[in-house]
Order: structure tokens, then C-alpha cells, then sequence
């Protein structure tokens, strides 16, 4: 049975929709059932993955609301006929791994700055559609950016007007990203918001990242590359949580305001690591010191008080979400073994083999 739309948006255009955090949104809305459409844009880079939709495309009634589109965020002619399509565009479409924002800074400028530029310029084609009586009303733009954009923050909480002071060339790409879409509320008044996320974990979360990394080395009993000295600190956010938010952003969050999403669980890196050997049952000897990741940002912390007010609440304890999350590796072997292959010996190369050569027992 399908529940009332009570939405605002019930035609949306999620861009990077098969990642990690953009598969949930989809999921997560679709499962709703309350009629929303959802056309996803996705180039399905390595990072993209058509099987973290398979839960959706499973269900008849969900996957008749979905439509998949292979195609870039950068190409104009891709984007601006989905854009008239719809109500809204959610952006999650990005380059998202720090290292290799240093192994290869391009195609980071290319997605998370021109690709938001293109996606900015649709929807104010569209914003003039609107005017012109050709469409209802314009589309409201959500991008999606992360709390790296205000940098290394040793000490209290990022406020949203907090300078931004992004030190890697992927938070500095996404800032990019996010203050071309404000400008593009303040100069051309479309309807632009921004979320800020932090680090997120949980199930269909690339391999490449901290937590999913260190599970799935660890299922293997191979070492665990624990940069520096492992006392960087993160706040810890789970997946449907930081969807949800973007949900009650999108609905509710004014024109033109950025809204921090804190995850309320700040662990340091070291803390991480010996909660899911604990839930594994795997010695701290598979952990290896390696060489720090160049200009590594020691501490990311937010204040979400201003997501708060929009009623936003955060869902999932840290130590149950990581149990489930380990869980959920254990149980879907296939789905990480096909990621980690293929490419993937290349990179892991790359990144960490003179690393783990040169590496010694973490204290
Ligand atoms: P992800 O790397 O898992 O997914 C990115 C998706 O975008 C992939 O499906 C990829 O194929 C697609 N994509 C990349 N370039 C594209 C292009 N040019 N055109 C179309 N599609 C393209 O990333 P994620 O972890 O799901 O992050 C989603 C968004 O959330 C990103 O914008 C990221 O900056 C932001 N964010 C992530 C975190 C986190 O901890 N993962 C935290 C805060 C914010
Ligand atoms: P990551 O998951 O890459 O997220 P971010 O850099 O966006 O915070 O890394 C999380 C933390 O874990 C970060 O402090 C870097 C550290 N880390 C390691 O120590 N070893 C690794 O192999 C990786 C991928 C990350």
C-alpha cells in the first residue's frame, strides 16, 4: 500500500546515487513508498556501484519509481534534460577519497567543481523555464559537501560561519563546489542548500575508507595500515543517519543556508580500530604504524544545533551501528571481494605498498 506523498519534492535527480551515502538516500526514499521518483545520474566510476540499488530494484514497486542513467555530472547534454524532469536535484555525485585526491587531484576539480557548475547551470536554465511559465516552480539544488571544508579543527566545534580552511586538494574541491552553489543563490537567487556531513560508516561503504577497510583486511588477516600515530580524531556518523539529514534538508531547510551534520561520536582513529578487532575477534598485532598521510587533518569536530532546529535527530549509537556494520561485511563477502579487484591491486599498491614496507608494529 502506498502511504500520501506529504513531500515537497516528489520528482528528484540524484546525482552519484550508486555511492555509498547517495545508494542510502535512494534506498531509504524509495522504501518510503510514498510515490516519489527518483532518477538517478551516475558515471559509475570506480566508486560506483549498481549493486548497492539492488535492494530497490528487487522490489517491483520501488524499482518502477527509479530510473538509472550512466553519465557524468560535467556533460551539459546529460544533465540538463534529467534536470527539466524534476523537482529537485540532490548532489552526492563527487570524488570522495582524500588519498587519492593527493595521488591524482584532477578528476576531483573536474567532478566536485565543474561537475557541480553544470548542475548549477541546469537548474537555473530550469529557475528561467519557471519564469517563463514553462514549468511550475523552479528546482531547489542540494549539495552535498562534508566537514572537511572547514579543515583541521584542534580544539570546540565548526559553526556553519566558521571559515572554511579546507588543506587537501579533495576538501578544497568540494568547497569550491559548495561556495559556487551559495553564489549561485545569492547572485541568481535559486534555491541552493548545502549540507555538511561527517564521516560517515555502514553497510556498501567502498573499501578504500578507514572502517571498511580495516574490517575487511582484518576478515583476511592481512595488517592494517594505521597512518601516524593513529590518534587523528573523527566524528563518527551513520549512513541512514547522514541520509536522513539530507532528507530533512532538502525539505525543509531554508534557501540559501548551510546545515552541519555531526555525527555526535567523536572516537580517535586508534579507538575505531580496536572496537572492530574486538567485534572480529582479531589480534591488534594485524595493526601496522605506516607512514602519515601528507597534511593529514588531526581532528574534524561540527556543532549540528542549526540541523537540530529543523527536528533532525541522530539515530544510530556508534557501537551498535559499527556492530551491524561488521556484521554486514562478514555476511556480504561478494560484494567487497568484486571491489577489491581488478583496479584495486593497483591502488592498494600504490598507496600503501612502500608504506607496509617500511612500516612497524603499532605501539
Ligand atoms: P562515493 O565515492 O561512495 O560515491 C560517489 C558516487 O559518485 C559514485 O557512485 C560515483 O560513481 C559517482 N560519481 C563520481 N564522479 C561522477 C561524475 N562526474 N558524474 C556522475 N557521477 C559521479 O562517495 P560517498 O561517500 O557516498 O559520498 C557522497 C557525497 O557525500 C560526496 O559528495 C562526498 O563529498 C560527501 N560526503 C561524504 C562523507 C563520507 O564520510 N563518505 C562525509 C561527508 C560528505
Ligand atoms: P578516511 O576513511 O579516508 O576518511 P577521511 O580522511 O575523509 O577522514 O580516513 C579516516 C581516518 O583514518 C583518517 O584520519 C585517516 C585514517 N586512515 C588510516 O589511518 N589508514 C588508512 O588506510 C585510511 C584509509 C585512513
Amino acid at each position: 500500500m502506498s502511504e500520501a506523498n506529504s513531500s515537497r519534492f516528489h520528482r528528484l535527480l540524484v546525482t552519484g546515487g550508486a555511492g555509498f551515502i547517495g545508494s542510502c538516500f535512494v534506498r531509504d526514499t524509495l522504501a518510503r513508498r510514498d510515490g516519489t521518483t527518483i532518477i538517478v545520474l551516475d558515471k559509475l566510476t570506480y566508486a560506483g556501484n549498481r549493486a548497492n540499488l539492488a535492494p530497490a530494484e528487487a522490489d517491483p514497486e520501488q524499482a518502477a519509481r527509479l530510473r538509472f542513467v550512466v553519465g557524468d555530472i560535467a556533460d551539459p547534454a546529460v544533465v540538463s534534460p534529467l534536470t527539466a524532469e524534476v523537482d529537485a536535484v540532490v548532489n552526492f555525485a563527487a570524488e570522495s577519497h582524500v588519498d587519492r585526491s593527493i595521488l591524482d587531484p584532477d578528476a576531483f576539480l573536474r567532478t566536485d567543481v565543474t561537475g557541480v557548475h553544470v548542475l548549477l547551470e541546469a537548474c537555473r536554465a530550469e529557475q528561467e523555464r519557471a519564469a517563463g511559465g514553462e514549468r511550475a516552480a523552479p528546482p531547489r539544488f542540494l549539495q552535498v559537501s562534508t566537514d572537511e571544508v572547514y579543515g583541521s579543527v584542534e580544539t570546540g566545534q565548526s559553526r556553519e560561519d566558521d571559515r572554511l580552511e579546507p588543506r587537501s586538494p579533495y576538501s578544497a574541491a568540494k568547497a569550491g563546489g559548495e561556495l559556487l552553489a551559495r553564489s549561485y543563490f545569492v547572485t541568481y537567487g535559486l534555491d541552493v542548500v548545502v549540507t555538511r556531513g561527517s564521516n560517515t560508516y555502514g553497510p556498501y561503504h567502498h573499501p578504500e575508507k578507514l572502517i571498511p577497510l580495516f574490517i575487511t583486511n582484518a576478515i583476511d588477516d592481512q595488517h592494517l595500515p594505521l597512518y601516524g600515530d593513529g590518534l587523528q580524531r573523527r566524528d563518527w556518523l551513520h549512513v541512514a543517519d547522514h541520509a536522513g539529514a539530507i532528507g530533512r534538508v532538502l525539505e525543509h531547510g531554508t534557501s540559501g543556508q548551510i546545515y552541519n551534520v555531526a555525527g555526535g561520536n567523536e572516537r580517535s582513529n586508534r579507538e575505531v580500530v580496536a572496537a572492530l578487532l574486538a567485534q572480529l575477534g582479531k589480534p591488534w598485532s594485524l595493526v601496522r604504524q605506516v607512514e602519515d598521510r601528507p597534511g593529514h587533518d588531526r581532528r574534524y569536530a561540527m556543532d549540528s544545533s542549526k540541523l537540530s532546529a529543523l527536528g533532525w535527530t541522530n539515530g544510530v549509537r556508534f557501537e551498535d551501528g559499527l556492530a551491524a556494520t561488521v556484521d554486514w561485511y562478514r555476511e556480504n563477502q561478494d560484494w567487497w571481494r568484486a571491489i577489491k579487484s581488478g583496479e584495486w591491486d593497483a591502488y592498494y599498491r600504490r598507496q600503501y605498498g612502500e608504506r607496509l614496507a617500511g612500516s612497524s608494529e603499532a605501539p
